[in-house]
């Protein structure tokens, strides 16, 4: 039952919600999604031809722009590697979606389907559903493989998706889904950046908007009952979700389909500090929201500097 109690009263939390917000919030989400919302499929060109001379995504976000190794690279390497880039940052999107809608087929579980709560997060897991194919296609697309994280980190996702709630779920949602958006209103537009990419970025840009609503007010409710050592747990976990996110966007395959020696570009990405600021710019209101909620702290700050997200 929702309570009535305001759950942002208590300072410093600065972002207004109140428990009875719930329905009305996913009432005016559904309108939005029935008002707005696309079918990749027909949306995009699927048959047009690829430029050649667009980059794969803003070049900005590269993680060798601002090396010397970028430098060195014909424009025609940093094509083909922005385009295995934006391949790559699609595949941990496909695996995060994956993990999402376990996440929301579970809370959801048992729950009352007349209320419009319940509809919007069926809603929401139908986007992700039409989202990772648009992803998917626009890979193969520019011809690229589908990039997925590493072997541990699969294993280690099928264990969030299985077991992440609460706080924790809608949390980790949230870097995941704010990094992406950060960067996506940069490629949609951007005219150095090919049709496909700028198109893929508005569609989830423009219906990924919902899901940031909804998480956020999500994990305020959540974090209301938690105790100490409750809160600690969710910190830590947090983290860890956000560390897996930032460090997984771009797999180190990339570096070689756009013939780099994968050794040296790895290091370069590592140091790369033009990198490390488009990543914090990136999770910066996630940060911030996350802090008010008391949810940053601790010794998983550590994490969260080493994935240059602080
Ligand atoms: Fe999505
Ligand atoms: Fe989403």
């Amino acid at each position: 039952m929702p309570s009535t109690k305001d759950v942002t009263s208590t300072q410093p939390r600065r972002h207004t919600l109140t428990m009875t917000d719930r329905q009305q919030v996913a009432t005016r989400l559904l309108a939005s999604s029935a008002k707005k919302s696309y079918d990749p499929n027909v949306e995009i060109d699927w048959a047009a031809p690829v430029p050649t001379h667009l980059f794969g995504l803003t070049p900005e976000w590269s993680t060798l722009y601002g090396t010397a190794m970028w430098d060195e690279m014909s424009l025609e390497q940093q094509v083909t590697l922005t385009k295995h880039e934006v391949a790559s940052i699609s595949g941990t999107g496909i695996w995060f979606e994956m993990i999402l809608m376990q996440m929301l087929v579970r809370d959801m579980y048992g729950r009352d389907a007349s209320a419009p709560h319940f509809q919007f997060a069926l809603t929401e897991i139908a986007d992700e559903c039409r989202h990772s194919v648009m992803f998917a296609r626009a890979s193969e697309k520019f011809g690229c493989p589908a990039y997925r994280p590493n072997r541990p980190m699969i294993a280690l996702g099928r264990i969030f998706a299985a077991t992440a709630s609460g706080a924790v779920a809608y949390g980790g949602t949230l870097f995941a889904e704010e990094i992406l958006d950060v960067m996506q209103r940069e490629f949609m537009k951007d005219e150095r950046v090919q049709p496909v990419t700028r198109t893929v970025s508005k569609i989830h840009v423009l219906e990924e908007a919902r899901h940031i609503r909804f998480a956020r007010e999500e994990a305020v409710r959540r974090v209301e009952h938690l105790n100490k050592v409750q809160r600690a747990r969710v910190r830590v976990l947090l983290a860890g979700a956000a560390y897996a996110v930032a460090t997984n966007l771009v797999g180190p395959q990339v570096y070689a389909a756009a013939g780099l020696d994968v050794k040296r570009a790895v290091a370069a990405a590592k140091a790369n500090e033009h990198y490390q600021a488009k990543l914090r710019q990136g999770a910066s209101k996630t940060m911030e929201f996350l802090t008010d909620l008391d949810l940053i702290g601790g010794p998983s700050r550590l994490a969260l500097r080493r994935a240059h997200l602080l």
